[in-house]
């Protein structure tokens, strides 16, 4: 009984000395020491185990009992603070982590279409409204797309203001976008309207309204009985819709040789409003919008015939147009790709 009683104690020190123990480990260390210290080989609860099989008979099964009881509770009391351990372990790391998988993406640098595709877009949606079809072409054109169905034969004197880049094989960059309305001729029966954007290129001395490489919409519109007044029409429109007000704007005669009569459309200087500067070449108007009804060679080079159809044509320059609407006073600013100023437009 004695040594029963004194087994009985010997465990209680040896838990609560184990139990206060577990309490203050804080490492994984500091738990296998632990564990070693009381389960161990030389462990005290191994070692009461040891001095069971001394104990009388009849006392063995408590004491046995008491002993089991004891590890039992050693070995639960370790593995439940070393989940502990490293649940709080997983938690600093994820508290000190700066990548946090739940976060919702917030996406990433979105940029925006550069002005001149923004009022490109906007034109095609007006023209696209009064019924036009988008007509696309290549930009190395042959001479024939750009200059001789378009009235401009090889030695005609207009070919000096469209200079451009010509390829070894004798095609060129087109000099203006009227090619794609003699494309859309051969393929089209009128009556049609169709516009064409895209790009233009000249041989060209680079200055605040002049680009070697620009943009151009063209617009064409066959049918029977075309007349100015069609034409006349549809410019107001497309001006009014893009600048959301009435603009200065005057008509001169303007001379093309794939036009009869030819017209200008300027547009009064936005930068300067008509007081003259750099863009304007000190004459308070800008060329915009060059126009005409079709010339009957034209229309011929297209196999319609000009004693049944009639038909308008313009060519509308959507840099200098961007530059109208924003105030913008040198077009070199439309081709650096500097983002400082390309955000501006987002
Ligand atoms: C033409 O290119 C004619 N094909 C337009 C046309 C079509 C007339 C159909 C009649 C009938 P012009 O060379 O004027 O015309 O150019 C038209 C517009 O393009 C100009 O008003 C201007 O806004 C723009 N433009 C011309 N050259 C340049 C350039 N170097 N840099 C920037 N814009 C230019």
């Amino acid at each position: 009984m004695t040594a029963e009683l004194s087994l009985r104690d010997e465990i209680q020190s040896v838990l609560q000395e184990f139990r206060s123990s577990l309490g203050a480990a804080s490492t994984e260390k500091e738990l296998n020491d632990l564990r070693v210290h009381a389960l161990g080989k030389n462990g005290k609860l191994t070692g009461l185990s040891k001095r069971l099989g001394k104990l009388p008979a009849d006392e063995r099964k408590e004491a046995g009992q008491l002993v089991n009881q004891a590890k039992s509770e050693a070995e639960r009391g370790i593995d439940e603070k070393r989940q502990h351990l490293a649940r709080e372990a997983l938690q600093a790391e994820l508290d000190s982590e700066w990548l946090d998988v739940t976060l919702d993406s917030r996406g990433g640098a979105i940029g925006n279409l550069h002005p001149v595709t923004q009022i490109q877009n906007e034109i095609e949606d007006v023209f696209i409204s009064m019924g036009f079809e988008v007509l696309d072409g290549p930009q190395v054109e042959t001479d024939h797309y750009n200059f001789e169905a378009l009235n401009i034969p090889a030695d005609h004197p207009a070919r000096d203001m469209q200079d451009t880049f010509y390829l070894e094989d004798g095609n060129l960059l087109r000099t203006h976008t009227s090619s794609i309305q003699v494309r859309g001729m051969t393929h089209l029966k009128p009556p049609f309207k169709i516009i064409g954007p895209g790009k233009a290129f000249r041989c060209e001395r680079i200055d605040a309204s002049h680009e070697t490489s620009f943009h151009q919409l063209e617009g064409m519109m066959v049918d029977r009985d075309i007349n100015l007044a069609h034409l006349i029409y549809f410019k107001q429109t497309l001006l009014s819709r893009i600048f959301g007000r009435e603009q200065v704007t005057r008509l001169r005669p303007g001379y093309f040789p794939f036009v009869e009569p030819g017209l200008e459309l300027d547009i009064q200087c936005q930068i300067c409003v008509g007081k003259g500067c750099a863009v304007c070449k000190y004459s308070g108007w800008i060329e915009l919008l060059p126009s005409g009804m079709v010339h009957p060679n034209v229309l011929r080079a297209g196999n319609i015939d000009p004693e049944e159809f009639s038909g308008f044509a313009f060519g509308l320059g959507l840099d200098r147009l961007v530059m109208m609407r924003y105030g913008i006073e040198d077009i070199r600013h439309l081709h650096r790709a500097d983002l400082r100023f390309i955000e501006q437009f987002g």
